[in-house]
């Protein structure tokens, strides 16, 4: 959902993709007061916002086949070959090539879901993946229905967003997980050596949806668990590298034979410390997820707050490292936060805020600032950008001829004599009776 904000680093060659994202934004815009307005150069391809309902439909998918086949999604029960059918139905529909790569384990047949995006460099795979198979003794919604269904929603972004990414994609949902990393292991071991070295990265998602959740980042490849961490950093969510048990999810089938891997958690059968709610809130004394392998593991027992930052993070992470790894530099970090904020009619000033961190030096002169309100008469509306130290630049001032709805436009500000990192506020004031709207989105791009 989008609550948040997001920090996104784009390489120069997205910069037409981020155009059309964003030429509604620039192309309706009115010349500003005392800045100009950019002149459709924009350097975002922000990842898209993952609906955090549409992550839970697909929970629900997963619990009715569950409970229609016997309470489980197992390996080698019925309920396990339709969550496989339900995905890849999902899939197909949305333009991938899938493959369902079989095998056998402990007497019954298993299946791997492996889903493509046409296009980018075959030489530079980004892969994403889950294990969609539950424990026999439950619904298996946590574990790992989340990961499944966070990769799955990613995946079909990627399909509505059209995303052309430098690397080439690839989604893959493992069998039988939970009798010792089955699928995962198979599918590395009758990959050609030639294939597994395409492989730039994996992205392992295991349990990301915890009820009473911890923010964990696997330490393994610095440059993946970076990606990771930047983005939490970006809510002020804090992290923790993941200790609960390397080499317990797929992650391991990869890191075994030389590729580099990384993922996200948010913790099984351990104990949440005092320290940790201190830090993410929650239960002390309590499991991170105290129906981890049992009957109770369904759809109530789902964070969703949890699910929504880590399903945004996992787009955040196809996209931002998706699109890197080609020779040219990044020409833009877009920094925004697409909460909705009410402007109170004729009254006191709002603002939303976005938090710059892990930049050197000063804010560009030609620093983008990203403006959408909605509004049903803007000229009530006086636009202000704050530097993380209070000075205020205006972007825009009332003008009571101006009927027009909303701001949406893109100014551009020499920033040049403040600290990049910091809180960075839109401020927004309406100055007359009657007409109303909010802060749809403020976005920063230096
Ligand atoms: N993979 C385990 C399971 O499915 C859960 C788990 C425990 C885990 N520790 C982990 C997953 C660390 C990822 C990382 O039962
Ligand atoms: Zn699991
Ligand atoms: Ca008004």
């Amino acid at each position: 959902m989008s609550q948040t904000d997001r920090r996104i680093r784009i390489p120069r060659r997205t910069a037409a993709v981020a155009a059309l994202a964003l030429a509604g934004l620039v192309a309706t815009a009115a010349p500003a007061a005392t800045a100009a307005p950019a002149t459709g150069t924009a350097a975002s391809a922000a990842a898209p916002d993952i609906p955090v309902a549409n992550v839970k439909a697909h929970l629900n998918q997963l619990q009715s086949i569950a409970t229609a086949n016997g309470g489980n999604r197992a390996h080698g029960r019925a309920g396990y070959k339709a969550s496989i059918d339900y995905v890849k139905g999902k899939l197909d529909a949305a333009g991938f090539t899938t493959t369902v790569q079989q095998f056998t384990s402990s007497g019954a047949t298993g299946y791997n879901l492996i889903a493509d995006w046409p296009g980018g460099d075959p030489n530079q795979v980004l892969f994403a993946g889950a294990h969609l198979d539950s424990v026999t003794s439950g619904p298996g919604i946590n574990d790992n229905g989340s990961g499944s269904a966070g990769i799955l929603e990613t995946a079909l972004a990627v399909s509505r967003a059209q995303f052309k990414p430098t690397k080439h994609l690839r989604f893959g949902w493992w069998g039988a997980e939970e009798l010792g990393i089955v699928g995962s292991k198979y599918y590395v071991n009758n990959l050609p050596a030639a294939e597994r070295s395409k492989i730039s990265g994996y992205l392992n998602f295991d349990m990301i949806g915890s009820p009473n959740p911890g923010y964990f980042v696997y330490d393994d490849d610095p440059a993946l668990e970076k990606v990771f961490k930047d983005y939490f950093a970006g809510l002020n969510v804090p992290t923790e590298i993941e200790t609960e048990g390397d080499g317990r999810s797929d992650h391991a089938s990869f890191k075994n034979v030389g590729i580099k891997v990384g993922g996200l958690f948010t913790g099984a059968g351990r104990t949440k410390t005092a320290a940790q709610v201190q830090k993410w809130g929650g239960t002390s004394g309590q499991a991170f997820d105290r129906c981890y392998h049992s009957s109770c593991d369904t759809t109530a027992n789902i964070n969703d707050t949890a699910l929504d930052r880590n399903s945004d993070a996992i787009a955040h992470a196809i996209w931002t490292l998706g699109a890197g790894g080609s020779t040219e530099p990044p020409s833009g970090d877009t920094y925004e936060n697409t909460a909705d904020v009410t402007i109170p009619d004729n009254g006191t000033a709002v603002t939303s805020t976005v938090n710059v961190t892990g930049r050197t030096g000063n804010a560009p002169a030609a620093l983008k600032v990203g403006v959408d309100i909605v509004h049903t008469y803007r000229g009530d509306l006086v636009v202000d950008l704050l530097a993380p130290d209070g000075t205020a630049y205006r972007l825009k001032s009332a003008s009571s001829g101006d009927s027009a709805d909303n701001v949406q436009t893109t100014y551009t500000v020499d920033a040049s004599s403040e600290a990049a990192n910091g809180a960075w506020k839109l401020r927004v004031q309406d100055t007359a009776a009657q007409d109303t709207g909010y802060i749809n989105a403020f976005r920063l791009t230096f």
